[in-house]
């Protein structure tokens, strides 16, 4: 096998040859090929003299290809190792580096160390050291390496955090174009699609390539996608493409990660996605999980009696001689690459989410005898740990995501534990980004935030790094800082499972990618040192008593930056679910320890206001594919409010609340922040409406949208700010009476409150071109209105969306216009989006940069649901690398205060004074940073 696919796919040199080498090169081959070719017909002819001729007239020639062929059927691929003088996919003229003075996460625990210890977390740590790579390879590791090539380039490291290149086993990138305009991604002509295959649609000139690279991405399984029951082969890749790379051309082939490896990938799919794609009641299958089983193992079936006849024609060749065959081997090319599954030349990897999808798959192992390297999204996988174990072959790993989860029926059940639950019952987890599902040049954070969950650290790097290299086949070459190792490694700004953390430079097979990166400003921070403690799990109860909370070292509620001095003697009491006091409280303190009220004792303790959920559908969409589970689409004319269909006692608001997202203001959407009615606000932890103090303004906004959403019923942009523009005119224009009686929900009666400056305006907007078009409206209107009276307020707009605000970001604060970024990153998932900067080292600052420069007040939204988990982490993000611009405060303001400035919402007009407050265990903005109590609504919930 391994021989076949080095002849069947040059080498990757060969692509790069200069034109007269290559001419040269494919002379010898002619010459090598004649000669060949006249020992063959030697041989041939003395064969003939001692054999039968066939019966049939079939071609001698053919059926000793055929013969030939039966070798490489029984070959399977052996997994690359050992030391080799040079990467296959080094570029002649990568000159050699030293990166000298490098903090090394090797990938591996000192020597000497049990494999149980390993696991048990021992044995790992950062090495000081410099690391010397040529000829694409990682040629040495230690200090005062000697005997450099003269034209070797140093970099130094200064400190700095480095690891091996992170890798993604499972991306889609490249499948699509900017902004999903084009789709590679799924084969969705039949159901069965073993035989297509990822590589031939796959885009070396996407941009997407360039960013996920900056995120330190630097190899990924490029997987069809899960339409079908069998989507095809995968391919695994690297990131360095074209000219910027040093390659000659632009290509496909020069992308494939280990062309001289013949290792061969496969994705298969579970469950939903192809029930819904096929499923034509009457007509067509699978249309349930029974007839997707049986679409496997029929398939299966097929490839076992096309390798069964294939090794029967081996056989009878190998004992009677090819020519003495009747037949010629069985070949079609349907079904080679199944067919190569069950002779474990190709490693399948599964999308299944439920246990019935799960354990199926276990049995089709089993029945056929093939080997699965992993469950992906795998969301019910924690569940059953001894299931996965009965795979044939090996227990598989799980590929997941650390919190995107409650999306789907199949995705409701997830946890954000999962990874830690698999590790502990020994298995693999591997953290992945589905790219363009997540953004895979954050996947590193998927990891971090896996750590955050009580994930070892260790196994948290190793799942982005080692481990997902290991399952590829390629646990030798790349996923670890070795010698003889692939030389792809990323040096970062700070610890990769930071918040924030950026890589500085990033080199694949020994060439720096970044010819002038962008580096953030930031301190020289140790690596992290592992907490175990967050492994513990912590329960939420709810308690009516008075609480003191020892430990309390900052204060953001009544001080602004208030760091407190002597953390160890600090308390924070709590009555009746409100602070009463923070602090010494000595004279507190004596009357409460004499009535023997709790004691909880934090670690760091951080007492920051609730965090705010804005913009989004939280409490109205339980669960965003099922229609049944949400307060459904806003009518096309006329306005609902988000308060009638308010929903209270889901998942989504728990979780919300339990990351210290007390409060949400939420408006009707149909998806996403495609919002488009009155926005309510309310507090994530109430059990319904109804309770005192659960929603604490029944109108705060009136929402439109203006992304590429407003196209599907308002027929284009334009339209859709024409409308806005005649609307509001008309009630500038509009009779000064209060709307009475029904009038006063009336769609009219909303935009006068707009143009009078008693509700807040909020537009969903992407594109810096329809934010012009806002800010000429605005202007329009305010014009329209001074024109009509003496001192006109201004209209209160809020932008919700803004990717590419920052091209505009002067005249959005001229416009006295706040922006609430959702996504914080975005990543040209749309077409309007597709300006959007993706940061440090390819762009300078992120958007938010931008609008705080220019002195607009930013908030961070929340695109999709499950994100409201990470809204503190989003804020620490901006804070870690706003190079010293934002204060703590003042990031944590980004998602909680800045929202009542850009509404002009008087907290004291609304009672949200100190009952509102959440306790952390650790900083909110940082990894590992955990809620262990929230306040308000009388009560306080604790996790203890
Ligand atoms: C390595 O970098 C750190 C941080 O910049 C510096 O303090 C230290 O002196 C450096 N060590 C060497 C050997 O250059
Ligand atoms: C706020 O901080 C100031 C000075 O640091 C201190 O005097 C005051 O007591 C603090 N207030 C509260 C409520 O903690
Ligand atoms: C304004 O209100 C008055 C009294 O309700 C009514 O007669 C008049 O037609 C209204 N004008 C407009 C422009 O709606
Ligand atoms: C990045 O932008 C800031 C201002 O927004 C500017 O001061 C700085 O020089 C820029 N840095 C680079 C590397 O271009």
């Amino acid at each position: 096998m391994e021989k076949e696919q080095v002849e069947a796919l040059p080498t990757y040199s060969d692509a790069v040859r200069p034109w007269h080498k290559r001419r040269r090169r494919r002379r010898t081959i002619r010459l090598l090929a004649a000669v060949f070719l006249a020992y063959f017909a030697i041989s041939a002819f003395k064969i003939a003299r001692n054999t039968t001729k066939p019966a049939s007239a079939l071609s001698t020639e053919r059926l000793r290809e055929d013969h030939a062929t039966c070798t490489r059927l029984r070959t399977v691929p052996v997994e690359p190792k050992g030391t080799r003088d040079q990467n296959k996919r080094w570029v002649k003229g990568t000159k050699p580096v030293l990166i000298r003075n490098a903090t090394i996460w090797t990938g591996e625990p000192a020597p000497g160390t049990s494999a149980q210890d390993a696991r048990a977390g021992k044995g790992w740590e950062w090495i000081n050291a410099d690391i010397f790579i040529d000829h694409g390879l990682i040629k040495a590791i230690g200090e005062n390496i000697e005997h450099l090539p003269p034209d070797t380039t140093i970099f130094e490291a200064r400190g700095r955090q480095l690891t091996s290149g992170i890798v993604d086993m499972h991306s889609h990138a490249g499948l699509g174009s900017v902004g999903n305009l084009q789709d590679d991604v799924n084969e969705l002509s039949k159901d069965i699609t073993p035989f297509v295959r990822s590589l031939d649609g796959l885009d070396p000139l996407q941009p997407e390539f360039d960013f996920i690279k900056s995120g330190g991405v630097t190899t990924s399984l490029i997987l069809p996608g899960s339409g079908n029951n069998m989507g095809g082969e995968a391919f695994v890749v690297k990131f360095a493409v074209g000219d910027s790379s040093g390659r000659a051309e632009i290509s496909q082939q020069d992308m494939l990660a280990a062309p001289d490896a013949g290792l061969r990938w496969m994705k298969m799919a579970c469950g939903e996605n192809p029930k819904r794609v096929y499923g034509i009641y009457g007509k067509q299958g699978p249309f349930s999980r029974l007839g997707e089983a049986w679409e496997f193992r029929h398939a299966l079936e097929h490839a076992r009696n096309y390798v069964r006849s294939q090794d029967e024609w081996c056989a009878a060749a190998d004992a009677a001689g090819a020519v003495a065959m009747t037949t010629y081997l069985p070949q079609e090319l349907k079904w080679e690459s199944l067919g190569a599954v069950l002779r474990g030349q190709v490693r399948v990897n599964a999308h299944c989410y439920t246990i019935p999808d799960l354990e199926a798959f276990v049995r089709h192992t089993n029945e056929f005898k093939f080997r699965l390297y992993a469950f992906h999204h795998a969301h019910q996988t924690y569940l059953i740990p001894e299931v996965l174990k009965r795979t044939y072959g090996g227990t598989p790993a799980v590929a997941l995501f650390a919190d995107n989860m409650y999306y789907k029926v199949e995705a409701y059940t997830a946890s954000e534990k999962a990874g830690k639950i698999a590790y502990e019952a020994g298995i693999t987890p591997t953290y992945v980004s589905d790219n363009p599902v997540l953004n895979s040049q954050h996947v590193v954070f998927e990891a971090a935030k896996a750590y955050g969950y009580g994930l070892p650290y260790h196994a948290a790097l190793a799942g982005v790094t080692s481990a997902p290299a290991m399952l590829l086949g390629l646990g030798e070459r790349i996923g670890k800082v070795k010698a003889s190792f692939d030389a792809d490694i990323v040096l970062w700004d700070s610890d990769p499972l930071s918040v924030g953390a950026t890589p500085v430079q990033v080199w694949i097979d020994g060439a720096p990618q970044f010819q002038d990166p962008v580096e953030l400003e930031k301190p020289l921070s140790p690596p992290i040192k592992p907490e175990s403690s967050l492994a513990e799990d912590l329960a939420m109860s709810e308690l009516p008593e008075d609480i003191i909370f020892t430990g309390i070292s900052h204060d953001y509620v009544h001080n602004g930056t208030n760091v407190l001095e002597d953390a160890s003697n600090i308390v924070a009491i709590v009555k009746g679910g409100s602070l009463s006091c923070v602090g010494f409280c000595k004279n507190e303190l004596l009357a409460l320890e004499e009535s023997g009220t709790r004691v909880i004792q934090v670690r760091d303790g951080h007492i920051t206001p609730p965090f705010t959920a804005f913009g989004s559908a939280l409490g109205l969409i339980e669960i965003d594919a099922e229609g049944d589970t949400q307060d459904g689409s806003p009518p096309k004319d006329g306005i609902t409010r988000a308060v009638d269909g308010l929903q209270f006692g889901g998942k989504q608001l728990a979780r919300a609340y339990e990351h210290g997202v007390a409060k949400a203001i939420s408006a009707p959407t149909t998806y996403s922040i495609e919002s488009r009615g009155v926005s309510a606000g309310f507090k994530s932890g109430a059990k319904n409406a109804l309770e005192k103090g659960a929603v604490w303004q029944d109108e705060v906004a009136l929402h439109f949208d203006l992304t590429l959403g407003a196209k599907n019923d308002k027929s284009s942009i334009s339209n859709a700010i024409g409308s806005l523009r005649a609307k509001l005119l008309d009630a500038v224009y509009a009779n000064k009476t209060e709307a009475a009686g029904k009038a006063k929900y009336e769609e009219k009666a909303y935009l006068k409150r707009v143009v009078e400056s008693a509700l807040p305006l909020v537009l969903s907007v992407h594109s810096a071109d329809t934010i012009a078009a806002v800010i000429r409206l605005k202007a329009e209107i305010e014009s329209v209105k001074s024109s009509l009276q003496s001192s006109p307020k201004h209209v209160r707009l809020i932008i919700v969306g803004g990717a590419e605000s920052h091209l505009v970001a002067g005249e959005i604060a001229a416009a006295g216009i706040s922006v609430v970024l959702a996504p914080l990153l975005p990543h040209a998932q749309s077409w309007d989006q597709r300006r959007g900067l993706t940061g440090a080292p390819l762009t300078n600052g992120t958007a938010i940069d931008a609008l705080i420069s220019a002195g607009v007040t930013v908030g961070i939204g929340v695109e999709e649901l499950w994100e409201t988990r990470d809204l503190g982490l989003l804020a620490g993000i901006a804070y870690a690398n706003s190079e010293g611009k934002l204060g703590f405060k003042e990031a944590l303001d980004l998602v909680g205060a800045n929202f009542d400035r850009m509404l002009d919402i008087d907290l004291s007009q609304k009672g949200l004074k100190s009952e509102d407050w959440v306790i952390w265990e650790g900083s909110p903005l940082q990894i590992g940073g955990r809620v262990r109590a929230v306040g308000g609504l009388g009560r306080t919930s604790v996790w203890i």
